[in-house]
């Protein structure tokens, strides 16, 4: 991993989860911690990029040298990352943003009444495809698909849909991904695909980093 592979270069990662609220006081969410994003802040930032991470509600430090911007909810985590994504090179989309939240949030604390109880949920604004849809000052864009099954296939798709340069397959499930120290990820573009075997997530975050560098360059 040599260093100051990313100099002069200004990356934009999401990370952690996001927090959809359906009364003052409960919310939807995920297991997502924010280590993997992180870490992979970090490790751009040891590659000599000036790094911006856009963090859902998480319990990590910060990493040196990264400028660091706190949201809740995907509607909040979406305002931050457009505002900020053309001023920007690469985008390292990492955050588990919820798909839905609730459509209409009570003011008021919900109350226990009957014995079921529906919840109306609407979609939340795909944060990754509008910035790879971007017609001026688009970054370098790379995505993560989180998936229990079908992964490279599934990967696969979301990179073409969401017009992305790179991809990160990531096979979650017990004890993998979501909350583990440990991760793998296999990565694709367009020609090609390359495999970062198991590994501490900061580790696997100085090959990614080493990765999109190389991939950055050749684009
Ligand atoms: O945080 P950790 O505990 O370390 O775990 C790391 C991780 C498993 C969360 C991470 O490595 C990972 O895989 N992140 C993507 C999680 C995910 O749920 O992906 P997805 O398949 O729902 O979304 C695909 C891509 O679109 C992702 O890059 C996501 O950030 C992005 N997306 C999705 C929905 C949305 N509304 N906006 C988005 O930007």
């Amino acid at each position: 991993f040599a260093d100051g592979v990313l100099a002069g270069r200004r990356v934009l990662i999401s990370a952690g989860p996001t927090r959809e609220p359906l009364d003052p006081v409960r919310f939807i969410t995920n297991r997502s911690t924010g280590k993997q994003g992180f870490a992979i802040a970090a490790a751009a930032a040891a590659a000599g990029a000036e790094v911006t991470l856009v963090a859902g509600p998480v319990t990590l430090p910060t990493p040196a040298g990264v400028a660091r911007i706190d949201v809740e909810s995907a509607a909040e985590m979406h305002a931050a990352v457009l505002a900020r994504a053309p001023a920007h090179d690469i985008f390292v989309a990492t955050a588990a943003v919820a798909d839905y939240r609730a459509a209409a949030p009570a003011e008021r604390k919900m109350k226990k009444s009957a014995e079921t109880l529906t919840l109306d949920l609407v979609r939340n604004p795909d944060i990754l495809a509008d910035v790879a849809a971007l017609t001026s000052g688009r970054p370098f864009c790379v995505g993560f698909a989180a998936e229990t099954h079908d992964v490279l296939a599934y990967a696969e798709d979301k990179r073409r849909r969401k017009r992305l340069d790179l991809i990160c397959a990531n096979h979650v499930g017990a004890g993998k991904g979501f909350e583990a120290d440990d991760n793998a990820l296999h990565v694709l573009w367009e020609g090609g695909s390359r495999e970062l075997p198991l590994a501490d997530k900061r580790e696997l975050a100085r090959a990614l980093v080493a990765l999109i560098a190389e991939r950055y360059a050749a684009a």
